[in-house]
């Protein structure tokens, strides 16, 4: 049987990978400063994530959401701690459109209103659902869900109050920090009125935290650099560093009730024990502020070199975007350098390394970007 072809691979097969390394079936060893879409957030192959792991699939075969799964709870409970978002609730899922499916059915379920709002080059992922609200002309809506939904400008509130006074919008689901879209961080002001509007209007705001969440901004949420109490709040990538998991904060005047949202598999043990390990590592080792540290040394550097239009983001969380196609720089960083980078459209370089990433790595990328950027 052959594979569904839908994706352009790099020829290269990772079969190791530690901390901000992966290495080739070649024994060829590469710096990752793109994780796999942002999901690498405490590095490859952590020991302590890869015990945790270990550990549970020693201890149980068997995962039904029909009986008690402790950590589930020992999950919510860090995961409060950790966003200090401890009133909010925890519904697991398996990954990001799946979270953001759910959010969007909470939303209709609790206004009674179908329509939703979201934002030009916003991303949400790949379900129906989540596809109609996404703006990006390559990804194929697969119905025609046009009359559900308003594509707004970015940082544009009159637009948004013009759509939202007709009392009829479910949602607007916004991401903290804009990522396939070109890496682009609302204005805080804009993310204040947007609250303050949805507020006003009966609306619920939906924060897509799955790629900027879970420290990659230097704080737990992008959100969190702003004075706002979102809705909801949908995670995944980054929540079990490889592991597929997702889940939706959900504010406590959302009410649950049984049979309400469901998934056979979110939450399971395994998925618990991946998103533990990685919470407590990023405690340990202090990853946020690492986050937020290397990621300004990084930034300053980008923007010192002059050489771009634009060097955007916060965190390890960024966007270098020139006049012209990244992608010879991207190929000679990879094939001469052995650095893995990601792209935004055709001219934007994206970096979501691991959030363990050191000022050696820095090092070492800014000098290959040098070389690259002189022969590209
Ligand atoms: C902001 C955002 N939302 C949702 C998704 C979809 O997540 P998943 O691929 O886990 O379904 C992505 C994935 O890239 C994303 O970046």
């Amino acid at each position: 049987m052959k594979l569904f072809d839908v994706y352009p691979l790099f020829d290269i097969t990772p079969v190791k990978g530690q901390d901000c390394y992966v290495w080739d079936d070649q024994g060829t060893k590469y710096l990752d400063l793109y994780g796999g879409h942002a999901v690498i957030s405490i590095g490859h192959s952590h020991p302590h994530y890869i015990q945790r792991i270990s550990d549970q699939v020693n201890k149980i075969g068997f995962y039904s959401n029909s009986v008690q799964n402790p950590l589930q709870k020992e999950l919510a409970e860090k995961l409060g701690e950790a966003s200090e978002m401890p009133d909010y609730q925890l519904f697991l899922c398996n990954s990001g459109a799946e979270a953001n499916e759910n959010a969007l059915k909470l939303a209709s379920f609790k206004t009674g209103r179908s329509k939703i709002v979201a934002f030009e080059k916003g991303f949400h992922g790949r379900t129906s659902g989540a596809v109609a609200i996404t703006d990006n002309p390559k990804i194929i809506a697969p119905f025609n869900a046009d009359h559900q939904k308003e594509i707004l400008s970015l940082n544009d509130l009159d637009s948004v109050e013009k759509v939202l006074s007709k009392k009829d919008v479910a949602a607007v689901i916004i991401e903290g920090i804009q990522g396939i879209g070109g890496i682009v961080v609302p204005d805080a002001d804009f993310m204040e009125g947007l609250e303050k509007l949805c507020k006003q209007y009966g609306t619920l705001l939906i924060l897509d935290e799955i790629q900027s969440g879970y420290g990659r901004s230097g704080k737990f949420f992008a959100f969190q650099y702003t004075n706002i109490k979102p809705d909801m709040v949908t995670m995944a990538k980054g929540m079990g560093n490889g592991f597929p998991v997702g889940g939706v904060l959900i504010s406590p005047e959302i009410e649950a009730s049984y049979g309400l949202l469901g998934t056979t598999f979110g939450g399971n043990h395994l998925a618990c024990a991946a998103s533990l390990a990685v919470l407590e590592v990023i405690k340990d080792e202090k990853l946020i502020a690492n986050s937020f540290n290397q990621g300004k040394i990084l930034k300053d550097q980008l923007i010192k070199i002059n050489k771009f239009k634009e060097v955007r983001g916060v965190g390890l969380m960024i966007g270098a975007e020139l006049n012209d196609q990244v992608s010879p720089i991207r190929m000679g960083l990879l094939r001469k350098n052995h650095i893995f980078t990601g792209v935004s459209g055709t001219n934007t370089m994206r970096l979501l390394p691991p959030l363990t990433l050191q000022g050696s790595h820095v090092d070492y990328f800014m000098s290959s970007l040098g070389e690259a950027m002189d022969s590209g």
